[in-house]
């Protein structure tokens, strides 16, 4: 009875239901049938690695900063990806292992990370084995893209640009020998220091390389065997937390000649960490927030506006990743195809950003971009855009 009763029930619904219907017309019925639509594209998932803490989280803190900024624009023209953030916590192996988790548990169509060149290589490991598209919007060492295959790619220049722009802004200047700062456990620092002296020495420069590991505090012995070579300047390859505090204890050692960096110590840190020191110093990078270029403007008000403070370069490149993820999603419906979302991001081109146009049809997914030289004056200051060819 019990069986029964269970199948007969629904069958009296039903039947009341479709005779009810039957003198009473749903309204629905005298509509025309609707015309099949497009599938809703998917939402892109969005797995971001950044260093939030630890000794470079203000590379992670900018470049969430900007890339919220970016979201809130982008959603306004019917871009609305979700993005699941993960701190890295300026550990090479976090970056790695976040990769996994995000690829594993989060499912993730995409990972964007991290920053330092050394830490995005682990996570681009996992990407590689995963096949799950990796896009860096920072980490310059050239090697990254080409190790991580075609689902690794990036949106700022490589360092063999980068160390060049670095000879030359110092041949420009006339200095003619060179001591290279380099942390030796980071491979954008080992990287970009060999791409400057190949650069350097062949138009005829002198360098000389000191040594130190990052996370180090007390740089009196690298300050002084660097002051010992009297070098008509000084090029710091790393980051800018050992960077700036090697510049501050220098104050008296390097009186009176120029120190000259990379990305790395492009930071809103780095004016703090240098301290009083009357050294001239300079910085290659992305951007600089006063520019004389309109859209950089722009985005610097809205940016200031927003958080109070001026973006810098690892503000803009987290923004910039978004607008190329914004382009590369009107051309890959379904994000979860990652062969599909790999082959997009890599047929990208000509997409204007605040860091210039991006292009990643080059043989190693890597966009050919103007770089600026700002000066440490209170702020990062512009001094000059140096082409990117
Ligand atoms: N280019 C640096 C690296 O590869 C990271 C960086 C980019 C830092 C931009 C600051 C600004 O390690």
């Amino acid at each position: 009875m019990y069986r029964i009763g269970r199948i007969v029930a629904p069958l009296c619904i039903a039947l009341a239901a479709s005779l009810s219907g039957c003198d009473k017309p749903e309204p629905e019925r005298m509509r025309p049938e609707p015309k099949p639509t497009r599938p809703e594209p998917k939402r892109m998932r969005v797995g971001v690695i950044l260093p939030m803490t630890g000794l470079q989280s203000t590379f992670g803190d900018e470049s969430w900063k900007g890339m919220q900024l970016a979201v809130e624009d982008l959603r306004k023209q019917g871009f609305n990806p979700e993005l699941i953030l993960r701190d890295e916590k300026s550990q090479k192996t976090e970056a790695g292992n976040q990769a996994k988790l995000l690829i594993e548990n989060e499912r993730v169509h995409v990972l964007v990370g991290s920053v330092a060149s050394g830490h995005t290589r682990q996570a681009a490991i996992e990407a590689r084995e995963s096949a799950i598209p990796l896009i860096t919007p920072a980490s310059t060492n050239d090697t990254i893209t080409v190790e991580g295959g075609p689902y690794v790619s990036r949106i700022c220049f490589k360092d063999s640009f980068q160390g060049a722009v670095l000879a030359k802004f110092a041949l420009q200047r006339g200095w003619k020998s060179a001591v290279v700062v380099v942390d030796k456990g980071q491979p954008y620092s080992t990287g970009l220091a060999d791409s400057f002296k190949s650069v350097f020495e062949k138009a005829g420069g002198k360098t000389q390389f000191e040594y130190y590991t990052s996370g180090e505090t007390d740089f009196s012995n690298t300050v002084q065997n660097a002051a010992n070579h009297k070098a008509d300047a000084i090029v710091i390859t790393g980051y800018y937390a050992e960077g700036g505090i090697m510049i501050r204890q220098g104050k008296e050692k390097w009186a009176g000649v120029p120190v000259l960096g990379g990305d790395g110590l492009d930071s809103p840190e780095l004016v703090g960490l240098v301290g009083d020191t009357k050294a001239e110093i300079y910085v290659v990078s992305h951007f600089a927030a006063d520019a004389p270029d309109e859209r950089v403007r722009n985005f610097a008000k809205r940016y200031e506006e927003r958080f109070g403070q001026a973006p810098g370069a690892m503000a803009a490149l987290g923004y910039d990743v978004l607008l190329v993820l914004a382009d590369v999603a009107k051309r890959c419906p379904d994000p979860a195809d990652s062969k599909a979302l790999a082959r997009a991001i890599a047929e990208t081109k000509g997409v204007e950003c605040i860091t210039g146009r991006i292009d990643l049809t080059t043989p190693d997914r890597t966009p050919i971009k103007d770089a600026v030289v700002v000066k440490v004056e209170g702020g990062l200051k512009f001094q000059a855009t140096i082409p990117a060819q």
